[in-house]
């Protein structure tokens, strides 16, 4: 098994700065998303607030969820099996800020319209995609807990695959919803799918 091969990990930190790097994410991942809430209902964001809040928590969410992938990669090439003690915490935020983002677009693009919604999710195919992501980070983010972990057994693991499958309907959500041409989410397609494309292979290139 791939964890296995990295628990006699040659590099090695003292706990207290896993602990330290997880209190980090923590931190950086609430206070950062409170903040931007906390601007925009001050009026203090530039521009359009609704758009500014659903592009931060929308971006915010990929880019938690692409290092959620990358943590183990990490840990294989670097020898390092403490450091997939911040996998958790990475997955747990890109879920929440996901949720802050369907939150967003039904409060204050939609006004709670709740036919509005249903039908922005079956006649819009890029918010149909989204939408399926976020319910499978959802259903991630609920098993998750160590409580339910340890009741699923193995079918745990099996469930969690379905990451791969979120991360790659979140990567068509975002290139589908951009109406210019623009540069950033061909990089954040492209990059995505090397990740994902990385994990697919059982990770083959750090094994050897
Ligand atoms: C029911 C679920 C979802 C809904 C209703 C939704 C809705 C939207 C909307 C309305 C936009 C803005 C499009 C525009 O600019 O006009 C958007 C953009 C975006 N969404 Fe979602 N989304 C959902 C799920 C997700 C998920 C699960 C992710 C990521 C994990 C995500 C990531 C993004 C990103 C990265 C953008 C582009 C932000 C930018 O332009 O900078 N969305 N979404």
């Amino acid at each position: 098994m791939l964890i296995s091969s990295i628990v006699s990990s040659p590099l090695r930190v003292p706990n207290k700065l896993i602990i330290l790097i997880r209190v980090l994410i923590h931190s950086v991942s609430i206070v950062y998303l409170s903040y931007v809430f906390y601007l925009a209902f001050s009026g203090q964001l530039l521009g359009d607030p609704v758009q500014y809040l659903l592009d931060f928590t929308g971006i915010g969410a990929i880019n938690l969820l692409l290092l959620s992938l990358l943590v183990t990669p990490l840990a294989l090439w670097l020898k390092f099996g403490q450091i997939l003690r911040v996998r958790r915490s990475l997955g747990v935020y890109a879920a929440i800020y996901a949720i802050a983002h369907l939150t967003v677009f039904i409060a204050f693009e939609l006004q709670f319209e709740w036919g509005l919604i249903v039908s922005e999710i079956v006649n819009r195919p890029y918010i149909t995609v989204g939408f399926i992501a976020l319910i499978v980070l959802i259903v991630l983010l609920i098993t998750s807990l160590p409580a339910v972990k340890k009741r699923m057994g193995k079918s745990w693991f099996s469930l969690h695959q379905w990451v791969y499958l979120a991360c790659a309907l979140a990567l068509i959500h975002y290139i589908w919803s951009i109406k210019s041409e623009e540069l950033q989410p061909i990089v954040y397609f492209i990059i995505g799918f090397l990740v994902l494309i990385i994990r697919g292979k059982k990770l083959n290139i750090f094994k050897k």
